[in-house]
């Protein structure tokens, strides 16, 4: 099941910044890797996604990457290039690059706002103007995860309008897409995760918590949650195989939403 054997993943935002804990991304990759897909990522900080590709290719993966910046039109036609001369198609393509920034509109920057949304959504738009074309050549089409946030659904507890309305707009993107690609072999779902335990959570306490208390913000993440706990970057990357594997073929224009149980819960227990 879920065998990914031939296939090539281009994903976006695989770095690592430490060689503690998994961000999203880089569990994506080595999910990918392991079940035998060529991964070829791209990432704003070299080093960082270089550290990924040792650990996949530690396992006998398969793993290159390269420096790109997924808001800059140029650099991603870049990524995509490279990926296609080197492996000559493109079978999977993941979006998981993504940052919050707080603010309402009241107190939010226009250049923080532009931001948001260049790197949030117009990534995504970026690459997949150039990977789907390839994709609908290929005889075996090709299959898009994106990866919004439960943020795009729901008010969850902190202020950040940009980064909720990109992360719906995501979701409405992949839907239209997927409908207007449906007879043409391309798939294109969106993962929705929840509380997540990444390094990156770790820079949230710094700037959420009361006094950058890192112990008492993860719990409270914790607590928030109906499984009781957040999840982890596995979580997320295994629905992300899923959809990218050919075992969800009959499935397109969805969500999966992977939350423990938070947008189903009113709050109340
Ligand atoms: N963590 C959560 O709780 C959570 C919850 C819901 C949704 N998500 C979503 O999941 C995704 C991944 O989150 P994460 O927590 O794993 O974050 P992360 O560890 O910060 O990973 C994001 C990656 O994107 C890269 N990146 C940032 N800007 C870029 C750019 N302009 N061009 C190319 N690469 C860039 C970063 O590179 P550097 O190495 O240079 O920093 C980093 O490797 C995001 O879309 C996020 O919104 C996360």
């Amino acid at each position: 099941m879920f065998r990914l054997d031939g296939k090539v993943a281009l994903i976006t935002g695989l770095g690592q910044t430490s060689e503690d804990g998994w961000g999203i991304g880089a569990a994506i990759a080595m999910n990918l890797a392991q079940q035998g897909a060529s991964i070829f990522g791209g990432n704003r900080t070299l080093a960082a996604a270089e550290r990924t590709k040792a650990r996949i290719e530690a396992e006998g993966g398969i793993c290159h990457v390269q420096q790109a910046d997924v808001t800059d039109c140029a650099s991603v036609e870049a990524l995509v290039n490279a990926c296609l001369e080197r492996h000559g198609r493109i079978d999977i393509l993941i979006n998981n690059v993504g940052k919050s920034e707080p603010g309402c509109p009241a107190t939010m920057g226009e250049d923080i706002w532009d931001q948001q949304i260049d790197l949030n959504l117009k990534s995504v738009y970026l690459t997949t103007h150039f990977v789907l074309p390839i994709m609908e050549k290929q005889e075996t089409g090709g299959a898009v995860v994106n990866v919004s946030s439960i943020a795009g659904l729901r008010y969850i507890g902190k202020p950040q309008v940009a980064y909720s309305a990109t992360k719906a707009a995501i979701m409405q993107f992949t839907k239209a897409t997927a409908v207007i690609y449906a007879d043409r072999r391309v798939r294109l779902n969106t993962i929705v995760p929840g509380l997540i335990y990444t390094p990156y959570t770790r820079e949230l306490a710094k700037r959420y918590a009361p006094g950058g208390e890192e112990a008492g913000y993860m719990k409270m993440r914790d607590d928030q949650v109906p499984m009781k706990r957040m999840g982890d970057a596995w979580d997320v990357a295994n629905a992300a195989l899923f959809l990218a594997a050919d075992e969800s073929r009959y499935i397109t224009g969805q969500e999966l939403v992977v939350d423990g149980g938070i947008t189903s819960s009113t709050g109340r227990v």
